[in-house]
């Protein structure tokens, strides 16, 4: 795992972008320290599959996240207007008919806007716990051999002043996570 060079790759975001872009790499900046912090060398140097797995979670989570705040900043004003969030559901359904990845936004408020977001499975009813309590990324490896796969889930927090007016909550808050479900190969 190279930690220098997510921090770098952290700080090149940061530099980029907005105050309120910011604020969402520094929580996904937070999720890279913490999976780095996870995993001791020992299990990085037993289990390559894995770590690249875990690499492929950050590269897809880093694409979404900033895709939803670049689309909420450009074209989403007001409350009546549909959340960028819609395009990331268009999204996570296309690559997974691809046979690519599965992802999926889960609430983790207890109250989500859309019923169908609430956490169904046990890792995701493990997940809103672990963001509840503070973590920003938790994961879970199922299966065995060749149909072992990598479940993640990376926090999703009001980062702006739209997120939050239209859940009802102040920026900052927790409002859920995006489940992951890959592959390990
Ligand atoms: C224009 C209003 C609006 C804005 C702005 C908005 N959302 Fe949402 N959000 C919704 C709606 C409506 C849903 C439910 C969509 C559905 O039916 O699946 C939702 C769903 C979600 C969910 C899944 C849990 C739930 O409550 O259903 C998360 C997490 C989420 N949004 C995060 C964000 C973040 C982060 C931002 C800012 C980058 C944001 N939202 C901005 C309206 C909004």
């Amino acid at each position: 795992m190279n930690i220098k060079k997510n921090d770098q790759a952290v700080r090149r975001h940061a530099a980029r972008l907005a105050a309120a872009t910011a604020l969402l790499v520094a929580a996904s900046g937070a999720s890279l320290a913490l999976s780095a912090r996870g995993a001791a060398p020992a299990v990085t140097e037993a289990d390559p599959a894995l770590e690249r797995t875990r690499e492929q979670v950050k590269m897809l989570d880093d694409l979404y996240k900033n895709a939803v705040v670049s689309i909420t900043k450009r074209y989403v004003g007001a409350q009546d207007k549909q959340p960028a969030i819609m395009v990331a559901q268009d999204v996570f359904g296309a690559m997974k008919k691809q046979g690519w990845h599965s992802a999926k936004l889960v609430d983790a408020t207890g109250d989500p806007l859309g019923p169908d977001n609430a956490p169904q499975t046990d890792f995701e009813k493990d997940a809103a716990r672990a963001m509840n309590a503070g973590k920003p990324y938790f994961d879970r490896v199922v299966g065995e051999g060749e149909d072992r796969r990598l479940l993640a889930a990376t926090l999703v927090p009001a980062v702006m002043q739209q997120c939050a007016d239209c859940h009802g909550k102040k920026v900052g808050d927790v409002l859920g996570f995006i489940r992951y479900d890959l592959k390990v190969k």
